[in-house]
């Protein structure tokens, strides 16, 4: 079970998973940092990601080869992509400060209603009265910088806040370079900035993040069916990843709360121990073809898709080889959309942060396991899916002499190629495993005298504590066994 954030922090600063950015100087408000473990864990949960729905995304709705492809665009585009993708006029929260003279205690509007404000305690003692506080402005979360030598108006650029627009402006390049037809997806995992008013609740809602975004485009008239498939696709692969308890809750959006352009947008959320509410861990909208074309609208580029396998194979029944000719005539007005058309998209929208932050969650666990004097003792373990896990397995030499330790080092070395593996030799055995089981390492491998004699180890279960003695050449294949798809 997930226990309260206090203790999981505490856990993820002591092994390794998070550290506050910058911390020697105090911290930054909003930024973390990865440590040893943790950048193992995130990576494996990009990785994850990446050949799941890229590489090698599940087959279709209509038993099909879906297409995806990736990109990975720069983090500063010129400013006019955030005017087109609304950003510069609407990407912004209310805010509101408090009035007391020297209190610089800043928030949402919609998220903090009372918050006590440090410089008016009240007369019981340790108390404090609430802030009282200014009407609500709007901040833009974008963060600015300048390009060039020149820092004026001319010269603003923005921190991307999401990866999406970089998709969408590269659209054409990508139908032009790859011939990948529509339905189609482009997927892009990287950096976004926002300059949240009140970032909180761990990495949850930081000012740095990561995002894994796919934009997929399709024809109108499938994008409903599509919408689902992705909808349902990501759904299931978060219980795929581990997270498959009832914590897990998709949520479809009420029509009140829908973007303008957009006919379906289901939140996937995760009730983390931070609050009662279940919180968001990824978006799948429907855009329809707001993105491309608003891009249409202030590139002045012609960002519609013709599908030509269509035309080929209807060309004749309408009795012309050239699709222009076919567009000049009124009497074909109606059927232009199904050759020509700008694609409406779907996009599943992920943050690399706030999954980890799920995972770890999720794999927090205090049980108890049997000690060496036939009692009981705590342990506090991660059960990490073996996918996502930052060490796959321990080698453990069972005692530092008669060639244990010579034995275990030839095998470590074997599976570093192919696994993230850790080398331990340090300390009674039964804490080596406490080690590994707060680190999330889904195996132990001990090597121990019975080793020296048939060439077998034991390989212990993380979750189940199960033991099991195996030839030494197994070992590489049962580490694979857990770690595929
Ligand atoms: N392109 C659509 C888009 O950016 P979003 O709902 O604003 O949609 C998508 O962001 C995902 O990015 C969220 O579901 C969340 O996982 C992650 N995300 C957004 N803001 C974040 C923040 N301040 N800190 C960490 N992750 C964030």
């Amino acid at each position: 079970a997930a226990t309260d954030m206090d203790k999981l922090v505490s856990l993820c600063k002591r092994r390794g998973f998070i550290f506050q950015s910058s911390e020697i100087y105090g911290g930054i408000n909003g930024f973390w940092d990865y440590g040893p473990l943790g950048v193992e864990l995130k990576k494996n949960i990009k990785e994850a990601w990446w050949t799941d729905m890229v590489r090698n995304p599940p087959i279709g709705p209509k038993g099909e080869e879906i297409t995806m492809v990736g990109l990975d665009c720069s983090i500063i585009m010129n400013p006019r992509v955030w005017e087109a993708s609304g950003h510069v006029s609407g990407f912004s929260d209310p805010m509101v400060d408090c009035k007391t003279e020297g209190c610089k205690s800043r928030f949402r509007a919609d998220q903090i209603p009372g918050m006590a404000c440090p410089l008016k305690p009240s007369k019981a003692p340790g108390q404090y009265e609430k802030c009282s506080l200014t009407e609500p402005r709007t901040f833009n979360l974008m963060f600015q910088t300048y390009v060039g030598a020149l820092q004026d108006a001319s010269s603003v650029a923005y921190l991307r806040p999401e990866t999406a627009q970089g998709i969408f402006a590269n659209f054409k390049n990508v139908v032009d370079s790859s011939r990948v037809k529509v339905p189609f997806g482009i997927a892009q995992i990287g950096k976004a900035f926002r300059n949240e008013i009140n970032p909180r609740n761990y990495t949850f809602r930081s000012r740095e993040f990561e995002q894994m975004e796919i934009e997929f485009f399709c024809h109108p008239d499938e994008s409903r069916m599509w919408y689902e498939w992705w909808r349902d696709l990501r759904k299931s692969w978060y219980a795929r990843m581990g997270i498959s308890s009832d914590k897990l809750r998709p949520r479809e959006q009420d029509e009140k709360e829908l973007a303008f352009y957009s006919c379906g947008t289901t939140d996937i959320e995760y009730l983390f121990p931070f609050s009662d509410e279940p919180a968001e861990l990824e978006g799948v909208a429907h855009r329809g073809a707001y993105d491309l074309g608003q891009h249409t609208k202030f590139s002045g580029q012609d960002l519609t898709y013709f599908d030509e396998t269509a035309w080929e194979r209807d060309k004749a029944s309408h009795g012309t080889n050239s699709f222009k000719e076919f567009a000049k005539k009124p009497e074909n007005a109606e059927l232009l959309g199904k050759y020509q058309y700008l694609p409406h998209v779907i996009e599943p929208s992920a943050g690399a942060d706030r999954f980890t932050l799920a995972v770890l969650c999720e794999a927090y666990t205090e049980d108890k396991v049997p000690n060496d004097k036939g009692g009981e003792e705590e342990r506090l373990v991660l059960k990490i899916h073996p996918r996502l896990a930052p060490i796959k397995a321990a080698i453990l030499p069972l005692m530092n002499k008669d060639g244990l330790p010579e034995k275990a080092m030839a095998l470590y070395r074997e599976l570093k190629a192919e696994f993230n593996v850790f080398y331990d030799d340090k300390g009674a055995i039964g804490r080596r495993y406490r080690r590994q089981d707060e680190a999330g390492t889904p195996f132990c491998i001990t090597i121990d005298p019975e080793s020296m004699t048939n060439d077998s180890v034991t390989i212990r279960d993380r979750d189940s504590l199960k033991q099991r003695r195996i030839p030494i050449r197994e070992v590489a294949n049962e580490i694979r066994a857990a770690l595929r798809p």
